[in-house]
């Protein structure tokens, strides 16, 4: 007697989908990623004198800024790939959440680029990328 058995198969991402996630993850490692390596070298950076801190932030703040700008563009072609509209609406309602969580990462690292005392840099520092946190873990959650 012949027993069919399930198999399970997997198919390989298509080319643009591998370029277009690729971009997406890469964007948020050097945005989130750096964000966790700047401040883990703060103490040594204070060590080395005053400036030594606001020049490595000026440093990646042209790094940081072009990733956040790259993320946001390969997101709206992430959600023009998925056809976030005809999803369902938990997935929207995590797609909202994630767009907000985007929002408070950007305008949180800006105004702690601005802020004038160093307990307000820390304040928009930690929203920031607590939203950030957030924003990454959403948008593995919308991925599927
Ligand atoms: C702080 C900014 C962001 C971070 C850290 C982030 C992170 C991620 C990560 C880690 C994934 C999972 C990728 C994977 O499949 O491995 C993802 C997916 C996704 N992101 Fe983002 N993202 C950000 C901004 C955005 C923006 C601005 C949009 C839309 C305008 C967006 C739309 C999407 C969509 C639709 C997916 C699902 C893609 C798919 O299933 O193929 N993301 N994001």
């Amino acid at each position: 007697m012949l027993i069919a058995s399930a198999t399970a198969t997997t198919q390989l991402a298509s080319a643009s989908t591998i370029v277009r996630l690729s971009l997406h993850v890469l964007a948020a490692s050097v945005w989130f990623g750096g964000q966790i390596v700047v401040a883990g070298l703060l103490p040594t950076l204070r060590s080395m004198g005053e400036e030594a801190p606001r020049k490595v932030a000026q440093a990646f703040a042209r790094l940081s800024w072009p990733a956040y700008w790259l993320l946001v563009l390969t997101g709206f072609w992430n959600y023009a790939a998925v056809h976030g509209s005809s999803q369902s609406s938990s997935w929207n309602a995590a797609f909202g959440a994630k767009m907000l969580c985007v929002v408070v990462a950007g305008v949180g690292a800006f105004l702690h680029t601005r802020a004038k005392t160093p307990r307000l840099r820390g304040i928009f520092a930690g929203v920031g990328t607590l939203a950030t946190l957030l924003a990454m873990i959403l948008g593995i959650a919308i991925a599927g």
